[in-house]
């Protein structure tokens, strides 16, 4: 078990739902995703395909109408596990295809794949290395492995909502009512965000579930644990320019990979605003910024806890701190975490108080980065 399948069991729910009416719109948008990680339809069609946690499949279902020669589809949550088999069958789905209602570390199979992926569900898990160590080993040699980071600073906005929710909801232990309260607050702040598939009541859920706690993974971290054994291959968003000249390229990934790493530093505020993009930054100041998030994390699990390690000063201490060293990147963050450090202070707070965040209410990090790739160990 881990936060996820602990908190979708308990509350029996899925909250990855999408609205896929328009299915040709939802492929389209795949396909543009899959073409920053470098891979076509043809590097589906006829090959063999993992996916690792597919939920409620909305995504798997665009994967599967690329044709792959088989499909393994390796999902351990009852409700999602049901409603995968159900999106399956309704789309008349169903060669090719293999389910199993299994947790990856409990999958054994002997076979290895063209392409493994597993998205929304490695950052939020605690034994990360481990689970990374089993994916790997079911990838083909020259196969492709996709799978999705997400670390302290593209989750601030949402660790600073978190804090929000528990304040909101501290009172009231109905989990159907935490949600409405919680889509009562945030739905002016969805309301901003462009190109938004999911529903409301599945975000607020997500919110709440405590993986979200453990979104320290960062892309430059997924880097380093494959340096030597994978190259990378791309990023959606393409967070990375790669000058160099093909014919000296290293040939082996640990010099490969060295090119991506050094750049990551200096480009990590670029993920604490899905709004806008930043000049370079130095790489001590994104150092000290990543530092004091993941501090925040820790402080806003532990508030929520009622551990008594931290009192609210302290999360204002870590707020302003984050404020001030984002002020000369964009000031108008400054402005909006200002705001909400005004609105914790009070006493009781309200839905209408976060509803009505009028600066803040439109900023969103760059949540879960995805990221491809390539084995190649010979
Ligand atoms: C946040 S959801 C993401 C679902 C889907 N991939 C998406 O992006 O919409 C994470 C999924 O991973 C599944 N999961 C959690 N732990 C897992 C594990 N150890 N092995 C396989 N799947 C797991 C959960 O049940 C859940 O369906």
């Amino acid at each position: 078990m881990n936060e996820y399948v602990n908190f979708y069991e308990k509350n029996k729910i899925s909250p990855v739902r999408q609205n896929i009416d328009d299915f040709a719109l939802h492929v389209k948008r795949r396909e543009g995703l899959y073409r920053q990680l470098g891979l076509l339809r043809a590097n589906f069609e006829g090959k063999k395909v993992l996916e690792v946690g597919p939920g409620g499949g909305y995504n798997a279902l665009v994967t599967y109408s690329f044709k792959p020669s088989k499909y393994v589809l390796v999902e351990p949550n009852s409700t999602g596990f049901q409603e995968l088999k159900n999106n399956f069958a309704t789309h008349g789905f169903n060669e090719n295809v293999e389910f199993h209602n299994t947790f990856l570390e409990d999958f054994t199979c002997k076979e290895s794949f063209d392409v493994v992926m597993c998205e929304g569900l490695i950052q939020g898990l605690p034994n990360r290395e481990v689970f990374l160590t089993k994916l790997s080993s079911l990838v083909k040699e020259g196969g492709v492995l996709v799978i999705t980071v997400a670390d302290e600073i593209s989750m601030f906005f949402e660790i600073l909502r978190r804090y929000l929710a528990n304040e909101l909801i501290k009172d009231e232990k109905d989990f159907k009512k935490q949600i409405a309260i919680l889509v009562e607050a945030f739905s002016p702040h969805l309301e901003t965000l462009k190109g938004m598939t999911r529903r409301y009541d599945d975000w607020c859920a997500d919110l709440l579930c405590d993986a979200i706690y453990n979104h320290t993974f960062s892309v430059a971290d997924a880097i380093t644990l494959f340096q030597n054994e994978y190259f990378f291959y791309g990023a959606s968003p393409n967070v990375f320019h790669d000058f160099r000249w093909y014919k000296a390229l290293p040939h082996n990934p640990l010099e490969y990979n060295a090119y991506y790493l050094e750049q990551f530093n200096t480009q990590r505020h670029n993920f604490i605003n899905s709004a806008q993009t930043y000049d370079k930054c130095s790489a001590e100041k994104n150092v000290a910024l990543s530092l004091t998030c993941k501090e925040l994390i820790e402080v806003v699990k532990s508030l929520e806890k009622h551990d008594g390690t931290y009192a609210k000063e302290d999360a204002i201490a870590l707020l302003k701190r984050i404020a001030d060293n984002l002020l000369e990147v964009d000031s108008s963050l400054h402005v909006s975490i200002h705001e909400v450090i005004e609105i914790v202070q009070k006493e009781n707070l309200t839905t209408h108080d976060v509803s009505q965040l009028c600066t803040m209410k439109p900023l969103f990090g760059r949540g879960q980065t995805f990221l491809s790739f390539c084995k190649e160990t010979l």
